[in-house]
């Protein structure tokens, strides 16, 4: 039996979604249902009910979007995060595998094969980056499990960052920036389909359900713990996404990126993690994921016809 902690938010929901579609057996709790913030209360909890695994998907919400947009006209207002040294601890010692769904968005930029070397590059929304992706993007690669950060985390997923090295039965499950078919403020594709400036960048992406997916059948087919890039495989930049969106959604999408001679080079370094992954070691472990562009081309395919919102602008920002 699993325990899904942040059953309610998006991620939550998604595994709710495909724990339920497997016939899985869990619990979905919520902070209403029970304060597992706190660790005596968590602790007593799993010392009871002795789950398979834990799940937590309820830390560090990645509200403003992880997708480095801004959205004005919507409450924004948090609780204060579950700490993830909270539940490390608690499974810790009532000895229960768990998994932390963190984020993937601790790097910024890429690798990149340049005069048969290959070196990093700290920003892929540079106009010469874009263009010599265009060009190859065979020559670009992403950020393993193994590099170390080199993007300050957001909130609190510095404290999930460490959690790899202390705990022999984890997995921690590194998100990116998620889309889905539902056309909610959360989903990626809805983010750039109302936004109304957007600075291009290469991106890896993670379709939510994909991705759940790909977590559960590590689980399930009892793969080495430890920290896994869960994204789907190929970057994509967000003039590809624009195109798609441009090229199927009804109304079309109220912004473009610029292009050639109208982009700006940006001045400062910078402020949101922009970033490839590599997936090389989810794959290896025998999971099964579609390629980004084609999972976003399904996305679009099937999101609802009525698209509208009261939104007032959204901003995508470097
Ligand atoms: N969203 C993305 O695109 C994305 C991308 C990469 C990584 N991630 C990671 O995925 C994780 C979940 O993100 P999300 O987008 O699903 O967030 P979310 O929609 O805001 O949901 C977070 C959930 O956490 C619960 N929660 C927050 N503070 C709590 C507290 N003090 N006590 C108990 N529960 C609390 C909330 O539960 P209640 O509903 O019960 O209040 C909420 O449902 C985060 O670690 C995030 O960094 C998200």
């Amino acid at each position: 039996m699993i325990v899904l902690l942040g059953a309610n938010g998006h991620i939550g929901q998604g595994f709710s979604r495909e724990l339920r579609g497997r016939g899985e057996t869990f619990i979905p709790l919520t902070q209403e249902g029970l304060d597992f913030s706190r660790f005596e209360v968590l602790f007593d909890y799993l010392r009871r009910v002795k789950p398979d695994l834990l799940i937590n998907a309820a830390s560090y919400p990645a509200f403003p979007p992880e997708g480095g947009c801004e959205l004005e006209g919507i409450e924004t207002l948090r609780p204060e995060p579950v700490s993830p040294q909270t539940v490390a601890k608690a499974c810790l010692l009532t000895k229960t595998p768990w998994a932390h769904v963190a984020s993937g968005s601790v790097y910024s930029g890429a690798k990149i094969f340049d005069n048969a070397k290959l070196r990093i590059i700290t920003d892929v929304t540079r106009p010469e980056v874009l263009s010599a992706y265009a060009a190859h993007p065979d020559n670009f690669l992403g950020f393993t499990e193994k590099d170390a950060p080199n993007f300050k985390p957001q909130n609190g997923q510095a404290a999930a960052l460490n959690l790899g090295a202390t705990q022999d039965t984890a997995y921690i499950w590194r998100f990116r920036m998620t889309f889905s078919e539902d056309w909610e403020p959360w989903n990626l594709l809805w983010q750039l389909h109302h936004a109304s400036h957007v600075h291009d960048a290469i991106n890896s992406v993670s379709h939510l359900g994909d991705c759940v997916r790909a977590c559960l059948d590590l689980w399930e087919r009892r793969a080495p713990y430890g920290v896994y890039n869960v994204t789907n495989p190929g970057p994509v930049t967000h003039q590809q996404i624009l195109s798609e969106l441009h090229r199927t959604a009804k109304p079309r999408p109220r912004g473009r990126c610029p292009i050639g001679s109208e982009i700006v080079q940006p001045l400062s370094p910078p402020v949101r993690s922009n970033c490839i992954l590599d997936v090389s070691k989810l794959l290896w472990a025998g999971v099964k994921i579609r390629p980004a562009m084609e999972a976003l081309r399904h996305a679009l395919k099937h999101a609802p016809k009525t698209r509208a919102t009261n939104i007032t602008r959204v901003v995508f920002s470097k």
